[in-house]
């Protein structure tokens, strides 16, 4: 079997994970360069949470950050997070919004899309794809994973069939709350690669702490590309490390050849930033916690909820919740959590806790009931579904949903142009989804500075400062030292 390829998360999902997406185009310049000469598969640096980070709290146009790092690393491949027809926010979006958002991306230089739905409705997925095979460039499909009575290993596959057939060049097995277990992605990989003849790539979170031994499993079952991050934006809620995927490969055909001699000097740059980051960065994010299995949410959602129970006063209600979202998901169709299900299933088991099932029903999670986001995986509960009906006095949706969607550049165009902005596509798909933080970074607003961490700062990030590091790659010893945080 040809050695595996790595695609690095670490300018994306890495420090989403772990330091909520607020690493900047400037913390990342140092090592765009480094990281383009090792020869990944593929650099991950765009899409997810980072457009709206670079808008709401960077001050950066996000078409800018990928003009620079397009620029520092021209040669692997750059890799975006596309939430299909919700773009990079929560609501659908229509097909002209969708559509120029692809466009605009390739014409900055972005080459590969993954595209997701949280659903896997792939109706939401098809003007995504189409729209990044017009622009020439890669679509890579992908299948949200998630353990529920109707998630099957035949139901995954029979998507990836679809997904092959819709005209994806690849298709992402996606593990957001890092829930695979080694011997069911085993199963997987392999009848996947029985049934399609495009690459496969498995993301996950070491959350659970499978992360490694279900990269190894896949990797044995021939998987073609894994997602990793480097430490220490790696491991916990992150990306398993790099280093040590390497590591489990040596002496296997499959461990891939690249040149790590840069890896030490990244590894430094990296844990200046994090230490930078100390008031994003938090302990229990860094964790690996079996525990997890039993609520099966992601890593991500588990500490966005302890803040808001705190914030409700219902921080000893944590396991209520927790319990609480199984029955949610049961009534809502099963539906995978990832962004944006996982808020409003997490946010309508809140509700329920607090003022007892369904007396108090979210907008969105009626929605949901009501089928606007897309065909959900199981049947709605009928006696929930009656309720959102009655409470809203629409009946359930039946085509895709974006159907129902007029086109809206035009009119976004109008409203930029009368506010006296320049009307071009990239401003518009971003005006459609964050009109007032986009606002601020036409205006040349800056974003207030990130005050001194007020708590908790991450015990990782207190004691890397000053601290001196023997990493070992390839066989030869190399000493790093950590500089103080700015
Ligand atoms: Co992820």
């Amino acid at each position: 079997m040809k050695p595996v390829t790595i695609t690095n998360t670490v300018l994306r999902d890495g420090h989403q994970s772990l330091a909520a997406t607020r690493m900047s185009t400037e913390q990342m310049a140092p090592i765009a360069p480094l990281l383009d000469e090792i020869g990944f598969q593929s650099l991950e640096t765009w899409g997810g949470a980072t457009i709206d980070s670079c808008l709401r709290f960077l001050g950066e146009n996000p078409f800018d950050r990928l003009d620079t790092l397009k620029k520092l690393a021209p040669k692997t491949p750059h890799q975006m997070l596309l939430r299909g027809q919700n773009i990079v926010q929560y609501t659908s979006f229509p097909d002209d919004v969708v559509e120029a958002f692809v466009a605009c991306s390739a014409k900055h230089g972005m080459n590969i899309f993954r595209i997701f739905d949280a659903l896997n409705d792939t109706r939401n997925l098809v003007t995504c794809i189409k729209a990044v095979k017009k622009a020439g460039q890669h679509a890579q499909g992908t299948i949200c994973y998630t353990i529920s009575p109707v998630h099957t290993l035949e139901s995954f596959v029979k998507l990836g069939v679809e997904l092959e057939k819709l005209g994806c060049d690849s298709i992402c097995i996606k593990d957001m709350a890092g829930l695979i277990s080694p011997s069911v992605v085993g199963a997987l990989v392999k009848s996947l690669k029985e049934k399609v003849k495009i690459p496969i790539i498995l993301h996950t979170h070491s959350t659970v702490g499978y992360g490694p031994a279900a990269y190894y499993a896949a990797i044995e079952n021939g998987i073609d590309t894994v997602d990793c991050s480097m430490v220490p934006f790696a491991n916990g809620t992150g990306q398993p490390d790099i280093l040590l995927t390497l590591a489990m490969l040596d002496n296997s055909e499959r461990r891939p050849d690249y040149d790590t001699s840069k890896f030490p000097q990244i590894r430094e740059h990296l844990e200046k930033v994090y230490a930078e980051l100390g008031a994003f960065t938090s302990p229990q994010n860094e964790k690996t916690d079996a525990d997890i299995l039993q609520y099966q949410v992601p890593g991500g959602m588990l500490s966005n909820f302890r803040n808001q129970l705190k914030e409700q006063g219902m921080a000893d209600r944590l396991d209520d919740v927790l319990k609480e979202i199984p029955y949610v998901r049961e009534c809502l169709g099963w539906i995978p959590l990832v962004t944006p299900t996982s808020q409003i299933v997490g946010t309508q088991a809140m509700l329920n806790v607090k003022f007892g099932r369904w007396k108090m029903f979210s907008q969105p999670a009626m929605d949901i009931a009501l089928s606007k986001y897309g065909k959900t995986p199981g049947p709605i509960d009928p006696e929930v579904l009656k309720l959102a009906i009655e409470k809203t006095g629409q009946q359930p949706v039946e085509c895709r949903p974006a159907d129902l969607l007029e086109p809206r550049m035009p009119k976004i165009k109008a409203e930029l142009k009368a506010k006296g902005y320049d009307d071009s596509d990239e401003n518009a798909v971003l005006w459609a989804m964050f009109p007032a933080e986009l606002e601020k970074v036409l205006k040349g607003e800056k974003p207030a500075p990130i005050k001194k961490p007020a708590a908790p700062v991450s015990e990782a990030a207190k004691a890397a400062v000053g601290r001196k590091y023997v990493l070992n790659v390839d066989g030869a010893r190399h000493e790093v030292v950590v500089e103080e945080a700015k």
